[in-house]
């Protein structure tokens, strides 16, 4: 396998700058090159002594979240102008989905299945983030999550790996654009090098379990498209992989990452994590943690001082040695290089475009209508028409709360600038539709119900309601998990008491992560899931509303009835006894004294059915859509061939709209058991009122091929089948035959 290179660098880029950093590693003490592998907190505005004097002594590589520009600069002066060596600071800052101009969050724009939308969301957060002096971010977050009690589920783009890779490689591209070296473009991290998402019960920072084959077909791969792409950096995960802890698990990092992958770019420890080694009972004390945390191929320790304190000694007593050292500082500095930082280490605010002008709120506004997902329209109560409407309630503790909309991970974005639902709803209706806004609920979490009365009242009065409801962001992101993932609060109360008023229900949900819905469902008429959608949500929401948006979002994550059911995701295997609607048995069903093998005996539970609520890839429309007339280029395939795959797909409705096409395949026999279907390709489709287009996507043979049992990658011959269709329930499909001799890839 050839190396991986970073973004779009040309060879002779990548060797010079090498050079560069090797000549400069050169003039270094080893005090000096363990500065380059420590990162310091900011401290909002202030420059501490202790801060200065380290940047002065060579003693810091890198400061985090310190967003103030003219301390940013004064940071890199202080680094440039005092320290020996004049090494200039990698400035780090989590801009997770926007920095002023907040997007939605990453698992709503997952949503969209749009690496437009992605690279544009990554492009303008990274050039509002640049005119603070950032130059490196921590993310994308590329962590497989199939755990909606995780509250970082909402940092993540989904459960799928082919999609987490497609929409994480966009997001890297937004945020390096075409060279680091560029105005605007920062330094993107690949994070949380890995298996983070596997936490089990969802409870954060909590142990993971998986399978080296699971790790590599189901987590690995967005980390191995990110890496291909040139992601500047890698972070280590808190959590025990099979354990060992990542930030000292030598597998991970040198087998894999470096050996397999042969990636250039340098490894950040996450929060703390280098020191936690001891916290998590793999080491003694903190100077056993670094001598692990180096061995392994950490390469700079984030806020924790481990290798401050005993790196020098660990290299006096031989336990680590110079070499390795420069190996990693190198890599340090081939990014500070590669970044631009040594010929312009400062930022001049007045250079950049002004923070949320109106093109990234557009930007941001485009993002959140392409991010919600409609779950549920019975007999089309979605779109709105102003015409037949004489009011509107408008109802919930999210309707007009321009904080909670912004969502989880927002350090740098403001309340004042968000546009709530209330506002864009008003603004949409004009004079002529009364509005009768009541919040009902302090919070989502509340639980004391006296303002349903008024609620009631002006539900009643009105032609429709529209309940905006769900999380607010302190629910979900990280150490922010929930046991319970039913609407907080009495908000399923408040929603019963809506519905007996006979007044039809629209539910907007604004959430983390899935929420479970079972309960709720029949008694609400449509229900459109926001997630949380960003400064712009209100205005997007309201389009969709109003029709002047055609809804397309798609779920990136399986929707389950109940947590009993988690983990649930669409690529389960299909087991021995695999569950069928006629193995199905509810407990309410079975006789008295049944007989213990009069049940279906299949992979179900008995008090819930085994199908999601809404499964992975799902999302509605204003116009409906029908696949039809599968075809292949050919019945068979060799090692050598690609096969092409076509329907015929159609607008039958009279609205025009855009439909989420979905490529999956089933590999029915394989040394390894595979998936039930996995996904392995997408298009959006736009498709004018009664048109019909034929679709076709492109399979290589790369797209067959998994990790075997010898850990090897490749596909095996034999049968295929091939779905098309809008959701991972795709019915619409046929098969085909890999033959020839199996390739080693
Ligand atoms: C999180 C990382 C984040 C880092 C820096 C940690 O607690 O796990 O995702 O990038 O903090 O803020």
């Amino acid at each position: 396998m050839s190396a991986i290179k970073p973004a779009l660098m040309s060879d002779e880029a990548i060797n010079s700058h090498a050079e560069l950093a090797k000549s400069l590693l050169k003039q270094m003490t080893i005090a000096e090159k363990i500065g380059q592998m420590s990162q310091f907190m900011g401290h909002e505005g202030v420059i501490p002594e202790y801060l200065s004097l380290a940047i002065k002594q060579g003693k810091v590589g890198s400061v985090l979240n310190e967003v103030d520009v003219d301390t940013v600069n004064e940071l890199q002066r202080i680094a440039i102008e005092e320290s020996r060596l004049r090494i200039p600071l990698l400035i780090g800052r989590d801009v997770i989905h926007g920095f002023k101009t907040i997007f939605p969050i990453p698992l709503a724009q997952a949503s969209s299945w749009s690496t437009e939308i992605i690279e544009q969301g990554a492009k303008i957060s990274a050039l509002e983030a640049a005119s603070s002096g950032i130059n490196w971010t921590f993310a994308p977050m590329i962590d497989i999550s199939r755990d909606p009690r995780w509250g970082r589920i909402a940092e993540s783009l989904g459960e799928d790996p082919f999609l987490c890779s497609t929409l994480g490689v966009a997001m890297v591209n937004g945020f390096q654009g075409d060279s680091l070296a560029n105005k605007g473009s920062i330094a993107a991290c690949a994070k949380h090098f890995a298996g983070y998402g596997a936490s089990e019960s969802g409870r954060d920072y909590n142990t993971t379990n998986i399978p080296e084959n699971e790790l590599r077909n189901v987590y690995l791969p967005p980390f191995k498209a990110a890496a291909e792409a040139g992601v500047a950096t890698f972070m280590s995960s808190f959590s025990d992989l099979n354990g060992v802890p990542a930030s000292g698990n030598e597998w991970l990092m040198q087998d894999i990452l470096r050996g397999e992958w042969h990636y250039p770019g340098f490894v950040v420890s996450d929060w703390d994590s280098i020191r936690q080694l001891s916290i998590h009972g793999l080491t003694a004390n903190d100077k056993d943690s670094a001598c692990a945390a180096v061995t392994a191929g950490i390469d700079m320790e984030m806020v924790s001082t481990t290798y401050h304190d005993y790196l020098e000694q660990l290299v006096n007593e031989d336990k680590v040695n110079v070499a390795q050292l420069d190996v990693m500082v190198s890599r340090i500095l081939t990014l500070k290089f590669e970044l631009g930082l040594f010929s312009n280490p400062y930022t001049e605010p007045a250079s950049y475009p002004q923070l949320l002008d109106d093109s990234s709120l557009k930007a941001a506004q485009n993002a959140a209508a392409k991010s919600c997902v409609l779950l549920k329209n019975d007999q089309q109560t979605l779109p709105l028409s102003t015409n037949g409407l004489n009011s509107i309630a408008v109802i919930g503790p999210l309707a007009d709360d321009g904080y909670e909309q912004l969502g989880t991970w927002v350090f740098d974005g403001e309340a004042k600038h968000s546009q709530t639902c209330l506002q864009a709803i008003k603004q949409s209706v004009g004079e002529n539709i009364e509005i009768h806004y009541c919040k009902a609920l302090e919070t989502t979490r509340s639980t004391n119900q006296q303002d349903f009365g008024e609620a009631v009242a002006k539900a009643k009065q009105a032609d429709v309601a529209i309940l905006v409801l769900g999380e607010e962001s302190i629910l979900s992101g990280e150490a922010h998990c929930r046991s319970n993932i039913d609407l907080p609060g009495s908000q399923e109360q408040l929603i019963a008491k809506i519905a007996q008023t006979g007044t039809p229900i629209v539910l907007v949900i604004m959430a983390g992560r899935p929420l479970t819905l079972e309960k709720i469902l029949p008694q609400v008429d449509a229900i459109l899931y926001a997630w949380h959608p960003g400064t712009m949500g209100g205005p997007a929401i309201a389009d969709i509303l109003f029709g002047k948006v055609n809804p397309s979002a798609k779920l990136p994550v399986t929707f389950p009835r109940n947590v009993g059911q988690i983990p649930l995701y669409y690529a389960q295997k299909h087991t021995g006894k695999p569950a069928t609607q006629t193995s199905f048995v509810h407990m309410n069903d079975i006789p008295n004294r049944a007989p213990q093998t009069s049940l279906g005996m299949a992979a179900t539970h008995l008090d819930t059915h085994f199908s999601p609520l809404f499964p992975f890839g799902f999302g509605l429309s204003y116009s409906t859509f029908e696949y039809a007339d599968i075809n292949l280029s050919s019945p068979a395939i060799t090692f050598e061939q690609t096969l092409q795959i076509s329907v015929t797909l159609t607008n039958t409705s009279d609205t025009a709209g855009d439909e989420i096409a979905q490529l999956y395949i089933r590999d029915l026999v394989a040394s390894v058991t595979r998936p039930i279907k996995e996904l392995k390709g997408f298009q959006t489709v736009q498709l004018s009122a009664g048109e019909s287009k034929i679709i076709t996507f492109t399979l290589t043979v790369q797209d067959l091929c998994f990790y075997d049992r010898k850990m090897q990658f490749r596909a095996e011959t034999g049968t295929f089948q091939v779905f098309v269709g809008s959701d991972c329930q795709a019915a619409l499909n046929c098969e085909f035959q890999l033959q020839g001799s199996t390739n080693e890839q």
